[in-house]
């Protein structure tokens, strides 16, 4: 196709059909087109409906060409629109920090559900950050709570701090390890909290088999993986964490591996947690987890 026809929108979308249907399907195909036309062009895709022969500038063909360059090797869209919606708010996200699930979503929202009603000053504390998805969130739909989070990767920090003040919600950020949280600094170790969420590092190496290039190719490794000989490696030290630094009646909550909900259960049970409760996602997997400290 030449350039100038490939300035016409409808065009613009056969090609995409053309070469992306067969590695994500129509549907699929459908909606990145439209996040793009409206990310790039401020476009609805009524405008297609209303008026077939639509064209965009030369640019605006280039910019589209691009993207689906980048989609025809996997790259995941929320990295070429170097954004993402989640719970309501926009995030940006980067080479360096998981892109947020809808799963993730429900866990904020049983948080939020949990802890609206109350009224007194609330500390809650997110163990893996990320982006900073959970974190805001929460400080978006409870204002009366003050919010800590932390990670390891300084890169992450960055863009969770930016996604913090794009998204006018204070957020304490801190640098560290958690698996090695005795050596945090001490203003830290000296607090104590009312809630305390972590999605940590899940996903077993045996399992990288059953995963799409768009994750393995692109998102951070340090965010997903954990070794196949100790899968519950992040939620042993989190739970034990929790036993110490959350108040009594304090409420963990984590996102855990859907293969290892019964496993996950037991632990927090045999750290002497009370009303243990797990939760299945939108798709019938054990996800969520929550458990009271007595
Ligand atoms: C599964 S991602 C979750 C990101 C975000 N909370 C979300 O739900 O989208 C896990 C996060 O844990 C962080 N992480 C990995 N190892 C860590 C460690 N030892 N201490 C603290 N954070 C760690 C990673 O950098 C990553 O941001």
């Amino acid at each position: 196709m030449d350039d100038k026809k490939l300035m016409i929108l409808k065009n613009l979308k056969s090609r995409f059909h053309q070469l992306l249907d067969p590695i994500y399907g129509v549907e699929e195909v459908d909606s990145f087109f439209r996040f793009l036309i409206e990310y790039y062009f401020n476009l609805k895709p009524i405008t297609l409906v209303m008026n077939p022969n639509y064209e965009v500038d030369e640019l605006g063909a280039i910019k589209m060409e691009e993207a689906l360059a980048r989609l025809k090797s996997q790259e995941p869209i929320q990295h070429i629109l170097g954004e993402t919606e989640f719970f309501g708010l926009l995030f940006q996200v980067s080479e360096f920090t998981l892109i947020p699930r809808p799963e993730t979503e429900e866990l904020v929202q049983w948080i939020v559900d949990m802890c609206k009603s109350r009224t007194e000053p609330l500390r809650i504390l997110d163990i893996g950050t990320g982006s900073g998805c959970i974190p805001i969130s929460l400080g978006n739909c409870l204002p009366n709570a003050e919010i800590y989070a932390l990670d390891v990767s300084g890169e992450a920090l960055k863009v969770a701090e930016e996604n913090a003040e794009r998204n006018k919600v204070e957020v304490k950020f801190i640098k560290g390890d958690i698996l090695n949280y005795e050596i945090l600094e001490s203003g830290f170790l000296n607090l104590n909290f009312d809630v305390i969420v972590s999605n940590p590092p899940y996903v077993r190496e045996l399992e990288k088999e059953e995963m799409k290039p768009n994750v393995l190719e692109y998102e951070p490794e340090l965010a997903l993986f954990v070794p196949d000989h100790d899968p519950l490696r992040f939620y042993k030290v989190i739970t034990k964490f929790a036993n110490k630094y959350l108040k009594n009646s304090g409420l963990l909550f984590f996102e855990i591996n859907q293969y290892l909900g019964k496993e996950m259960e037991e632990l927090l049970l045999a750290n002497d947690f009370k009303e243990v409760e797990l939760r299945q996602d939108m798709f019938g997997n054990d996800r969520m987890l929550k458990g009271k400290k007595l």
